[in-house]
């Protein structure tokens, strides 16, 4: 897997990661390595970590049984302390488990930072960087409503590079204003939960039929069996979005890795996902971003 996606600080990130906040290894230290292991082995080299997962140490481990060497991989991590007394001390706990800085840093959810205080709470990490802690560290957000990147860009002397979110064709609708606002200051989507409409969808709904389709397309076309959540993948790819999925599966691994030799879909085969996808609101992680943010005025399925 080669595909890189550009930053805005000029960095290139792999675009897709393995996330070892997913089901059993969300807080489970010893899966976290095994699986890491495997993804490592299976040529993933980004891994997806969290304070709340437990699984920072996990990630370091796992390189190191691995033998991949640490500046090969990139790790993003994300900090929950809601306390900007200790955000510095955070910070370095986040260095030591990891052990080494971060890749990337998400301010987790914007109910980290106490009410009112998102534009203060992103002074403190860029002085972080600035003072040395987080040098060369991007500086990112994750489930940002438009108000919260609003406070954010409204004092950043470093924009967030990027916003990671549950991102997928059934919640495009809802996103459009935070995607808008990403477009215009170059901020990133990464995508978590994009399989969502195949796993968690109780039918599938709509865009079931359009996914299959183009399997089958791209797997009369290459003689190998391409799946939906390929196709999917694909799709977000293709609309510069960084994926972020997981699995602890050897067969689905290797197809995350072989994403880059699959051919790419149509512009139709683009807009017939789109469409389908806005024609419902579906989200499985529900309660981050619908506060003060409210949904649209969609079926869940049709
Ligand atoms: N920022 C946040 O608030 C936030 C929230 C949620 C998640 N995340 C991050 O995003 C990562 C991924 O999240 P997610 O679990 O929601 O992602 P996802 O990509 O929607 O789902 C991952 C699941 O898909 C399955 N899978 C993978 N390839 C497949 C295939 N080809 N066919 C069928 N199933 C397949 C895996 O199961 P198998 O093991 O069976 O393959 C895995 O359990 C997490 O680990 C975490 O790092 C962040």
């Amino acid at each position: 897997m080669s595909r890189t996606i550009k930053l805005s600080d000029g960095k290139s990130i792999p675009a897709i990661g393995w996330g070892n906040g997913t089901g059993g290894l969300f807080g489970n230290h010893d899966p976290a390595i095994t699986s890491g292991v495997q993804a490592l082995k299976a040529g993933i080299y980004h891994i997806d970590t969290a304070e709340i997962y437990k699984t920072e140490q996990a990630t370091y481990e796992a390189l190191k049984q691995a033998g991949v060497k640490r500046e090969d991989v990139w790790i993003t991590t994300k900090n929950l302390s809601p306390d900007m007394e200790v955000v510095r001390s955070n910070v370095q706990e986040r260095i030591k488990l990891l052990g080494s800085k971060p890749d990337l840093l998400l301010i987790h959810f914007p109910t980290v930072p106490q009410a009112g205080t998102t534009s203060q709470f992103w002074t403190i990490l860029e002085d972080l960087v600035y003072d040395g802690t987080l040098e060369g560290v991007s500086l990112g957000v994750s489930n940002f409503r438009p108000q919260d990147l609003e406070a954010v860009l409204k004092v950043a002397r470093i924009k967030p590079v990027v916003n990671q979110l549950e991102y997928h064709p059934y919640v495009l609708e809802h996103l459009q204003p935070v995607l808008d606002i990403g477009e215009k200051h170059n901020i990133i989507t990464e995508s978590y939960g994009l399989l969502t409409p195949i796993l968690r969808h109780p039918t599938g709904g709509p865009l079931k039929p359009v996914l299959e389709k183009i399997a089958k397309r791209l797997s009369s076309e290459t003689g190998k069996e391409v799946d939906t959540a390929s196709v999917l993948t694909l799709w977000a790819l293709q609309k510069n979005v960084i994926v972020v999925t997981s699995s602890r599966n050897p067969d689905n691994l290797k197809k995350i890795s072989e994403i880059d030799s699959l051919p790419q879909l149509s512009k139709e085969e683009l807009n017939e996902i789109e469409e389908a996808g806005r024609k419902v609101h579906f989200r499985h992680y529900k309660v981050h971003m619908s506060k003060d943010f409210p949904n649209p005025n969609l079926p869940e399925d049709i």
